[in-house]
């Protein structure tokens, strides 16, 4: 395939996708649904999933959900850590839906959002097993600044987002 057929397939997934804020009641049950499975279920079977948790609704903290032709198959919370740091906590991607490229196009859109609201930096502290996602992204392991130290058993990589 060529590059710019490669290109232009890559735009027409993207399009099809959207990455919106958590509104409805409806929003918020498939992004705790998504979490839930994705991530406590398979990763931290020992944790408790708190949809309570303060994190969830501090200012600059913002859930959002990945919607492909209007069904939700992602989920990935943007917290806005100082006037240049945005990170990504807990992404997932529905289960019967992994490794078909949707994570990639969260983490594009994902930074988009960070991009638009000032960020230049996105750090994500990345569970083991998702390490080679996130280097196929552009992310790098490194000495990353975050609001907290590194979570046991966590890999923090970040990326310095592109210019617009
Ligand atoms: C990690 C995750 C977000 C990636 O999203 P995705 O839609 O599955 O990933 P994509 O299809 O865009 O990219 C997949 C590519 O990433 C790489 N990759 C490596 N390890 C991977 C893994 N454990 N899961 C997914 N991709 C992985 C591979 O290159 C893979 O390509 P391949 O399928 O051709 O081998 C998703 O698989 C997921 O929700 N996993 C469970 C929860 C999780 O690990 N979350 C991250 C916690 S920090």
């Amino acid at each position: 395939m060529s590059a710019v057929t490669e290109r232009r397939q890559t735009n027409e997934a993207r399009e099809r996708h959207a990455l919106r804020r958590v509104q409805s009641a409806a929003d918020w049950a498939s992004y705790h649904a998504i979490r839930r499975s994705a991530i406590f279920a398979a990763l931290l079977p020992g944790q408790v999933y708190d949809e309570h948790d303060p994190d969830e609704f501090k200012p600059g903290n913002l859930p959002h959900i990945l919607a492909l032709d209007g069904d939700v198959v992602g989920a990935v919370r943007i917290d806005l850590i100082d006037a240049t740091q945005a990170g990504l906590r807990l992404i997932g991607i529905r289960n019967d839906l992994q490794r078909r490229g949707h994570g990639a196009v969260l983490l594009h859109l994902a930074e988009g959002v960070a991009r638009a609201l000032g960020r230049t930096e996105v750090v994500i502290n990345a569970h083991p097993t998702s390490l080679t996602f996130y280097l196929a992204n552009g992310y790098v392991e490194g000495d990353w600044r975050d609001a907290g130290p590194v979570p046991a058993g966590l890999i923090r990589v970040g990326k310095r987002l592109p210019r617009p």
